[in-house]
């Protein structure tokens, strides 16, 4: 038994003279989700890709279930189960002819195919739809096919590469119950995402990928204490009352940022005591807010600063 499931060290990998993944490390421990957050171009794809066998790293180890990716790359592949943006569902046939065919093809003999895409299109909600083309599917259908297709293998391990990018909020809803299930189940995940809700949903670990460079990783919670800081947002009654409460707090000494539409005003707060500094500059100059609302840092906050330090 392997602790880590996916490991990935000082990985560089480059397409001409761009570095896709300049020396990057993950590591996901058994049965549970790594968040690989990042905008489009961060290296996210690319290191599926190596993590799955699909692309040689230049540089650095990547392993899964304790074996390298690329002397051992056979093997990996038995273990692995991988959707991604462009996976291998055929269009023209059927969602059962799908998953049996992919059955067949790892070994299965024709009942024990059936009976695994049965079992597939059951839990995934597709058994109405099981008959007709995959390409009669609905987008949300179609990923939830793509997941079915990668799980037939029974895999330890799967990569999902934006697994809802593009998905309606039910059907990702759905897609995230599933993935749920798998993890309770004992899978370990490497999940892919532009979305930070998701990856607070979902990862149990995070880890933010900007310009193929890990900027940041830990959960949720250490990488908002780790930038966030706490904010308190006032709203006063009028543009002029706001005008005027932005010149009582930066007075004492804060940077309240405006939000004009709102008449509201956010300033960084470093303790509860800077609180009170707000409530009395505002009394000095007789306002009273209308609404006073202390705010935690968002993974948001996290992905923005990161990601301009980066750049
Ligand atoms: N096959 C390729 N040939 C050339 N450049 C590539 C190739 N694949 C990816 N890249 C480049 O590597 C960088 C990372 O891409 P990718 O891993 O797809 O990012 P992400 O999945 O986070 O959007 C991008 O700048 C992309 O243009
Ligand atoms: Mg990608």
């Amino acid at each position: 038994m392997h602790d880590l499931m996916i490991e990935a060290v000082d990985v560089v990998k480059a397409f001409g003279d761009q570095k896709a993944l300049d020396g990057v490390s993950v590591a996901v421990p058994r049965g549970s989700v790594l968040g690989l957050l990042g905008h489009n171009g961060a290296g996210k794809t690319t290191l599926v890709n190596v993590l799955t066998t699909l692309l040689p790293p230049d540089s650095g180890t990547a392993r899964v279930a304790g074996l390298d990716v690329v002397s051992d790359a056979h093997r990996v592949r038995g273990l692995i189960g991988l959707t991604g943006q462009f996976a291998a569902v055929d269009e023209q046939l059927s969602g059962t002819d799908n998953l049996v065919l992919i059955a067949r093809l790892l070994g299965a003999s024709p009942r024990e195919a059936k009976a695994r895409a049965g079992e597939l299109l059951e839990l995934f909600g597709l058994t109405d739809a099981a008959k007709r083309a995959a390409r009669t599917y609905s987008g949300g259908m179609r990923r939830r096919l793509d997941l079915a297709a990668s799980l037939v293998g029974h895999p330890d391990v799967i990569f999902l590469d934006e697994p809802t990018t593009g998905l309606d909020p039910a059907s990702r809803l759905d897609l995230w119950g599933i993935v749920e299930n798998l993890v309770t189940d004992g899978t370990s995940v490497l999940l892919t995402t532009q979305y930070l809700d998701e990856a607070d949903r979902l990862a149990d670990s995070i880890t933010v990928l900007a310009s193929g460079r890990v900027v940041a990783s830990g959960t949720s919670a250490e990488l908002k204490a780790q930038v966030g800081q706490r904010s308190v947002t006032v709203t006063l009654g009028s543009a002029d009352e706001a005008a005027r409460a932005r010149v009582a707090l930066e007075r004492a000494g804060l940077q309240p940022v405006p939000d004009p539409a709102k008449h509201a005003l956010t300033s960084p707060v470093g303790s509860s005591r800077e609180l009170a500094v707000v409530v009395r500059a505002l009394d000095e100059v007789g306002l009273e807010a209308d609404e006073l609302a202390l705010g935690e840092p968002t993974l948001d906050d996290v992905y923005l600063t990161l990601s301009r330090h980066a750049a």
